[in-house]
């Protein structure tokens, strides 16, 4: 994500628990786009310096990263793309009491961090290929308006199709399609299984 971003102009900032990890992804990528757009930081710095903030940790992380950068991201927008997968079987999901990620997100941080899910259902592998473009369509889904599009914005700048998918109980949905694309992947072996809605405007 933070290669595709930066390809298209957009700074960003890595977070890791290790300020020193971060940093040196940065400057792998910055080197391997021949830009500076990508700094690295401690993930309460980088949660403090950033507008926007995605969160793409294990799920067995989930709680406890937004715990840790709670007050760093009152009045802006969590890009979440984490997804409950069963960990001992990732082609199923184990769904937290909030629902989904999404939710859980939105109730331990409250209404003043805006909680979209997006990429869920967008591999790595398609990601990290930069000069692949990715087929599918990204379903963003959140319960403020105004920061759905602040993601669907941010999915576009990254040559992808958003799709506006509504409030944050459809992140219900939108997590589970990733255990069903893990297993298509594992079924076809291939390593990149993705989405494509027909009906809608385009
Ligand atoms: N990989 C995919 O294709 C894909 C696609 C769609 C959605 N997702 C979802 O996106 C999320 C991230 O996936 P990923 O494949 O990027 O995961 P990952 O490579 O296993 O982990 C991403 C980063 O999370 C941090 N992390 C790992 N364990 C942690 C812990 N116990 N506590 C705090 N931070 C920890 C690590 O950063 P530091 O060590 O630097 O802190 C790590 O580099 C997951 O929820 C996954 O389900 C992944």
């Amino acid at each position: 994500m933070a290669l595709r971003w930066a390809k298209a102009g957009v700074e960003v900032i890595i977070g890791s628990r290790q300020q020193a990890r971060a940093a040196s992804v940065a400057d792998e990528l910055n080197l391997e786009l021949g830009t500076a757009l990508i700094t690295g930081m401690a993930n309460a710095e980088a949660a403090a310096a950033a507008d926007v903030v995605a969160l793409t940790v294990p799920f067995s992380a989930h709680r406890s990263t937004l715990e840790s950068v709670q007050a760093q991201l009152q009045g802006k927008v969590l890009i979440d793309v984490c997804v409950p997968l069963d960990p001992e079987n990732p082609r199923k999901m184990l769904m937290p009491p909030a629902g989904s990620a999404t939710e859980e997100a939105q109730e331990l941080l409250g209404d003043s961090v805006k909680v979209v899910a997006a990429f869920q259902n967008v591999s790595a592998s398609e990601l990290r290929a930069l000069e692949h473009v990715i087929d599918c369509d990204v379903l963003v889904c959140g319960n403020d308006r105004a920061a759905r599009q602040t993601t669907m914005d941010l999915v576009t700048k990254m040559g992808m199709h958003p799709i506006d998918a509504g409030l944050a109980f459809n992140a219900r949905v939108v997590e589970s399609l990733t255990a069903l694309l893990i297993g298509l992947n594992i079924r076809h072996k291939v390593k990149g299984s993705g989405i494509r809605l027909t009906g809608l405007p385009s």
